[in-house]
């Protein structure tokens, strides 16, 4: 980090799995958390943890895929830190449908969450980056968004974020803004199922599963200045389970 006052990051789906590492990786490197989620509950565990282990977080109930709900959380969010410097777009859902699956509204529903979210928490947390001419933002994509994947509303989804990642580098150039996602694979939260579990030493040629703080640790570079030539990427951290054809297992 750079100059002399406290970044503030915000960090969506902050109650989530994966937010135990990185929001533990972010109040380390000295940010203040702006936490958000739409569970109170969570979210309140979430800034209780970052406390307990000596870090600045304050709580914010918001659902990211109702615009009101998200104007609402950037008056709050001012209110509380004044301009935010870096955003973290976690909260997602990973809707196990597939095609004849999903009725009229569920594939939209995981859009929503995964996708239009993330652009409208960038809508509405950006422009202040931009004015002060340096910011930050990690998308949490995955995997699902690089190759395909069993549930087309997770794999569309992704996939849209990271595009919609690559293609803001045009908004944001020249500002001082980066943008970059993070594409995990399988992380030990509890969105992984025990079967996916099972398979890691097969389909992974680390043969192990990735700890949220790995993510953490990946999300609080890219948030450095170290990171600033660093703009659009995708960043796989899956153990290089995407790197080699699947009807290939270990020797
Ligand atoms: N766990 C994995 O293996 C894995 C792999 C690749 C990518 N991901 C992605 O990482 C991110 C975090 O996943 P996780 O494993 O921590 O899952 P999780 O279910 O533990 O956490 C997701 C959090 O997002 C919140 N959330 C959901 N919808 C929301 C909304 N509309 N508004 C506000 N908050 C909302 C939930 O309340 C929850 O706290 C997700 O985007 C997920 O798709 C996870």
């Amino acid at each position: 980090m750079s100059g002399t006052k406290q970044k503030v990051v915000l960090i969506t789906g902050a109650g989530g799995g994966m937010c135990t590492g990185i929001n533990a990786r972010l109040a380390k490197v000295g940010y203040a958390l702006a936490l958000v989620d739409f569970s109170a509950e969570a979210v309140e565990r979430a800034v209780q943890a970052v406390t307990a282990a000596g870090g600045e977080a304050k709580p914010f109930v918001a659902d990211v895929t109702d615009p009101a709900q998200v104007h609402a959380l950037g008056d709050q969010v001012r209110a509380e830190f004044g301009a935010v410097d870096a955003i973290v777009n976690a909260a997602g859902v990973l809707d196990r449908k597939y095609l004849k699956d999903h009725d009229d509204d569920s594939f939209a529903r995981a859009l929503g969450i995964n996708l239009v979210g993330p652009f409208r928490i960038i809508q509405e947390f950006a422009p202040a980056m931009v004015e002060q001419g340096w910011g930050r933002i990690v998308n949490i994509s995955s995997i699902a968004g690089v190759t395909g994947y069993p549930y087309p509303s997770y794999a569309a989804s992704k996939a849209g974020l990271s595009n919609l990642t690559r293609s803001l580098t045009i908004d944001f150039w020249g500002t001082g803004v980066t943008i970059n996602s993070i594409c995990p694979g399988v992380v030990d939260t509890p969105m992984v199922i025990d079967e996916v579990r099972r398979q890691v030493p097969r389909k992974v040629p680390t043969e192990r599963i990735v700890e949220p703080d790995e993510i953490g640790a990946v999300a609080a570079f890219l948030l450095s200045d170290d990171a600033r030539s660093i703009n659009g990427a995708d960043i796989l951290i899956d153990g290089g389970a995407t790197r080699f054809f699947q009807l290939f297992d270990r020797p």
